[in-house]
């Protein structure tokens, strides 16, 4: 396990670029199960969600090449349909390959998948999505076995407005000849993304980013090249790192049309900023003040589930009271607890709502991460705090944010890593 040392109370100050969207490459990497020609991503983001993915890739057969630490080659058959448990069990993301084992052997065993344990993620609309194109699953203790008999469109209706299913939805029809149609789809960047990237493939898709979605796919998709779009969540992050710790950061691959409910956020908490241009976000020390009483998560173009636990050690640190809710998630807001720890006035009212009074001191502590989210939350708490603080497992983090200390450092922060090997 790795630690991080941070000693705060210094603004986080200066230039950031924001880095590939975790979200994306994960459904993209799955999706080169689609052709066996060479497919090269760039701007990928070099995180241990993205690094567990590709071994997942190597596990069943593809050959994959860095280039660089941003840019992957990737060909070759899948010779194989079993993901090692190990490394699937790392990943909640490993059940976007299922669509690619179905098309490539016909067939897929999947574990429960990994990732977070920020709630009871279901994988039903996955396997209803797999019934509805005429497929079976099949469970017993150790896993799931899933089959595909004959490949043909269908039209989806997902029970809900699931991400990761929308994306297997897509990979699984943009593999099939034929028109499949996808309802209640979800409207995330990351969505946009996985399609243009299979469109690259040769599939015709109309409708992605909004919530009906149309998939002409094909048996012969080719190689293509790809970059992955910025990470709104990243962007979203470094704002509120600055507006916490009272810094100016100019933002680089920082989308304007990405930030309507994360910039209405913001203006909530009265933080000033403007956009230079359609990518570059211009963030001003501001005194954060509590102008709307409530602060809710939706589905995009909402305010992201993802964001949730950044947002609210911002509110610590402005003036006036706030009702965070996150209904997505059972157990987002339990970080709480830690944030008190380090002085924040934050009452937890049930699983899904807390009230955060401000502003408060926060103090350096010994904390815990418990998720990819409220690990950075915490990170940005400790920057924002008087004293040192020390987290714990930071491995949480790095799944999704690349070099963070090294970033972080860069803006003016005092972060050190030890690394604690077995
Ligand atoms: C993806 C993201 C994850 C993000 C989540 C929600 C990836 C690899 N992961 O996960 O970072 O936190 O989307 O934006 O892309 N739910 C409902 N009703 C709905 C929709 C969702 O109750 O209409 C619940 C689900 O049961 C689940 C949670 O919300 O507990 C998230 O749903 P889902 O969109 O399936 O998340 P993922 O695709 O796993």
């Amino acid at each position: 396990m790795s630690k991080l040392y941070i000693e705060g109370g210094y603004p986080l100050a200066g230039e950031v670029s924001v880095a590939g969207n975790k979200n994306a490459a994960l459904p993209i990497l799955a999706a080169t199960l689609l052709t066996d020609d060479e497919i090269i991503l760039k701007n990928l983001p070099d995180i241990l969600d993205v690094r567990r993915m590709v071994r997942l890739l190597e596990c069943i057969g593809k050959k994959t090449e860095y280039k660089s630490r941003n840019i992957i080659a990737i060909s070759g058959a899948v010779s194989n349909n079993k993901l090692p448990e190990e490394h699937a069990g790392q990943l909640r993301a490993s059940i976007l390959l299922l669509a690619g084992l179905l098309l490539k052997t016909g067939e897929a065993f999947l574990f429960p998948p990994g990732g977070c344990v920020i709630g009871r993620r279901k994988v039903d609309s996955h396997f209803e999505m797999v019934e509805d194109f005429g497929g079976e699953v099949v469970s017993d203790h150790s896993g799931f076995h899933i089959t595909l008999g004959e490949q043909k469109a269908a039209s989806i209706f997902l029970k809900e407005v699931s991400v990761t299913a929308t994306e297997n939805v897509m990979i699984l029809a943009a593999g099939i000849k034929g028109r499949s149609v996808i309802q209640n789809a979800a409207c995330e960047p990351h969505v946009v993304d996985l399609a243009e990237f299979l469109v690259k493939l040769g599939a015709k898709i109309e409708g992605a980013g909004t919530n009906r979605i149309m998939i002409e796919g094909s048996h012969c998709l080719t190689g293509a090249e790809h970059s992955i779009t910025p990470d709104p969540i990243e962007a979203g992050t470094f704002a509120i790192a600055a507006a916490a710790t009272g810094g100016e950061m100019v933002i680089h691959n920082a989308m304007k049309e990405h930030f309507y409910s994360m910039g209405r956020m913001l203006r909530s908490m009265n933080v000033m900023f403007k956009f230079q241009d359609e990518k570059t976000l211009h963030l001003f020390p501001s005194k954060l003040e509590i102008k709307e009483k409530k602060l809710q998560v939706g589905l995009w173009p909402n305010f992201p589930t993802d964001l949730m636990s950044p947002a609210i050690v911002l509110a610590t640190q402005a003036k006036g009271s706030i009702l965070c809710h996150d209904w997505m998630f059972e157990s987002r807001m339990f970080f709480v607890d830690k944030l008190n720890i380090m002085g924040a006035d934050i009452i937890q009212a049930d699983p899904h709502r807390v009230i955060v009074n401000g502003p408060t001191k926060l103090y350096g502590q010994h904390l815990t991460s418990p998720d990819i989210r409220a690990g950075i939350a915490l990170v940005i708490a400790a920057l924002a705090a008087q004293g040192n603080s020390v987290i714990d497992n930071i491995e949480t983090v790095d799944r999704g944010y690349e070099e963070i200390e090294n970033r972080l450092n860069h803006l003016g922060s005092k972060v050190r890593r030890e690394e604690h090997h077995h």
